[in-house]
């Protein structure tokens, strides 16, 4: 049997997923479940589904693969429809970061020691989010595609996070903190690309004043590394 393929940022994703059980929160198309699965990368998965079109194509696309028996599929709202403790990490990706930030508080209890988060947008809130909340970044990659696409592995654990230790933070949490020490080309275009687009209207008092610093501060960092 054929594989599903995946697009760049969902097969980094894959590549930051090895759990015997792992739900995938938003699995709309269910290819990321199938993957895992198929190449032994977990055991066991849940994959949850809020809407019913694209609950009724995961449903399809796991009963194709024949692998009914290890992919549950459930309807539910983020992680309602899982129980506390049953899986060991979760994938919440495609979505804005606001979205998938209002997932992850209520999810409460039921949050896995481990999770892979892919936004479409800014990852700034889901980095301070990690910080409040006892995650501490293990991985950040940047991908190429319609948007570049931030994908993060978080883990649960005591104290402060060492992967922000002697960056500047406003910086960190906007560019992350893994991929400033790393310095990847696709970061770098972002940042100049920012401070190309903040510097005409960034002044004293406007948002663009502190994100125009944040970016040159990064930039500053990267180069000097
Ligand atoms: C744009 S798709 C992304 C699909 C897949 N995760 C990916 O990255 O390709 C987002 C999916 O999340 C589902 N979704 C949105 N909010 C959700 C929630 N609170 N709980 C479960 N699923 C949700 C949507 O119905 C949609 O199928």
């Amino acid at each position: 049997m054929t594989l599903p393929t995946l697009d760049a940022r969902l097969g980094a994703v894959l590549d930051l997923i090895r759990a015997d059980t792992h739900a995938d929160i938003g699995t709309d198309h269910a290819r990321l479940p199938v993957r895992l699965v198929r190449e032994g990368r977990v055991s066991r998965c849940v994959a949850v589904e809020l809407n019913p079109g694209p609950l009724a194509l995961a449903r399809r696309m796991v009963a194709r693969a024949r692998l009914s028996e290890q992919i549950d599929v459930r309807q539910g709202d983020g992680f309602a429809p899982l129980l506390a403790g049953e899986v060991q990490s979760a994938s919440v990706t495609g979505m804005g970061a606001y979205t998938i930030c209002g997932i992850l508080e209520r999810a409460g209890e039921k949050l896995p020691p481990a999770l892979v988060l892919q936004p479409n947008d800014s990852p700034l809130w889901l980095r301070t989010w990690a910080r409040a909340r006892g995650y501490h970044l293990r991985s950040e990659r940047l991908l190429p595609g319609h948007w570049t696409y931030p994908v993060l592995r978080l883990e649960r654990a005591e104290g402060e996070d060492p992967a922000y230790a002697a960056l500047p933070e406003a910086a960190a949490l906007r560019y992350g903190p893994l991929l400033l020490r790393e310095g990847p080309p696709l970061l770098l275009e972002r940042v100049r690309a920012d401070i190309a687009r903040l510097t005409p209207v960034a002044a004293p008092g406007r948002e663009a004043w502190d994100e125009l610093a944040a970016a040159r501060e990064a930039l500053a960092w990267v180069e000097g590394r």
